[in-house]
């Protein structure tokens, strides 16, 4: 299958093109496209088959439900047959945006699309583009992020390329991502409201509008057997191809750490990478260095994550030092959950 990358810099000029791209949806195919997180892979999350064409693109595990991308708050109710009080007091507040609720589904939410769950996730995103094309669809698109299985979502068109080419007809490029990380999911069937991903949207920012909410507790497990409610946060995810490890610790003592390491690694011939902040990336004069940004922006660190890790992919390192960004009030808990999946929990605790 031939890919089609089709560049979209202005919705009203590119009428056309998003029309192409919702009669693919319309007639059962997938189309990626940006959102203001990640971009998402769309197929019409009604229809089992263009479920099922999503979950083989991807290579994804069937029992990994699939967020549904509405474009009217009206549509919570056409998807879920409780919408609480406090999931529209959480849409009022951060609806178009960055953020999914899990609801109980109504019956006609094909299972396909939410693995077999009888609950559904749901995000009215914030983009332009996602906006043009759920609209003109006149579907409820299910769409996870658009990179293949296991690895790190896609902030940019060409790393959807890069992982869907060939499977997939068409891919609309709206440039790179605004967040760069993927939403802040929030289950809303338990009595109280329970964070499943952190994502930019936090539980402070949540606790403004609704009285409390929860950190799913298996968020914090290191071990493997912890069973985190959202299936996905189960697998393993956004790791580099090189051995990823974190340092933790005081900034002076993690850049003497990382050099300590470096040096001994590469009297052992390996070539070591380092994921650092433009404070310190001057730090590391012998590694394959690469800064997120500086700590006092800590949007642009997490909008680089994700294509730094892929970056890695295609350079020649054995091993990667990541420092720590438990320190940023926002996202910070965010990247670090994103940080500690790609490393397999490999921290190295300086004390
Ligand atoms: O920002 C985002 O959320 C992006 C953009 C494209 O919207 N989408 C995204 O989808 O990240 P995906 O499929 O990569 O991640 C969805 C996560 C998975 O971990 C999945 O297990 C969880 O949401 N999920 C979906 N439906 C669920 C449900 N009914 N109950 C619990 N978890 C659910
Ligand atoms: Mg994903």
């Amino acid at each position: 299958m031939d890919t089609q990358l089709v560049k979209i810099d202005d919705i009203d000029r590119c009428a056309k093109q998003i029309q192409k791209a919702a009669q693919i949806i319309k007639d059962g195919g997938l189309v990626a496209f940006p959102t203001e997180t990640v971009y998402g892979l769309g197929g019409d999350g009604m229809n089992p088959e263009a479920s099922g064409k999503i979950y083989a693109a991807k290579g994804r595990p069937s029992d990994n439900p699939l967020i549904m991308h509405i474009a009217n708050k009206e549509d919570l109710y056409e998807l879920s047959c409780d919408v609480t009080k406090t999931a529209l007091a959480l849409a009022d507040k951060f609806w178009p945006g960055p953020l999914t609720m899990i609801l109980k589904k109504k019956n006609t939410v094909p299972l396909e699309t939410t693995g077999g769950l009888d609950t559904v996730a749901i995000r009215m995103p914030n983009h332009p583009v996602a906006k043009a094309l759920i609209l003109e669809s006149g579907r409820y698109i299910a769409a996870p992020s658009a990179n293949t299985s296991g690895r790190p979502s896609p902030t940019k068109a060409e790393h959807v390329y890069e992982d869907l080419n060939g499977k997939i007809p068409m891919i609309l490029d709206g440039g790179e991502v605004g967040i760069g990380i993927e939403s802040t999911i929030v289950d809303l069937t338990e009595e109280i409201p329970v964070i499943l991903r952190p994502g930019y949207l936090t539980k402070e920012m949540m606790e403004t509008v609704i009285s409390t909410v929860i950190m799913d507790p298996a968020l914090m497990e290191v071990k493997s057997d912890a069973k985190p409610k959202a299936p996905g946060m189960k697998y393993r995810h956004y790791a580099p191809k090189a051995d990823l490890k974190l340092v933790r610790g005081e900034r002076d003592a993690v850049v003497d750490a990382i050099n300590q390491y470096i040096k001994i690694e590469e009297a052992g011939g390996k070539q070591i990478g380092v994921i650092c902040c433009d404070e310190t990336k001057n730090c590391y004069p012998s590694a394959t260095v690469r800064s997120l940004g500086s700590r006092t922006k800590e949007a642009d660190i997490a909008r680089h994550l994700f294509d730094i890790l892929r970056q890695f992919d295609s350079i020649n390192v054995d091993l990667i030092y990541s420092e720590c960004f438990d320190d940023m009030p926002g996202i910070g808990q965010a990247v670090m959950n994103r940080l500690l999946k790609a490393a397999g929990h490999q921290v190295i605790e300086l004390s």
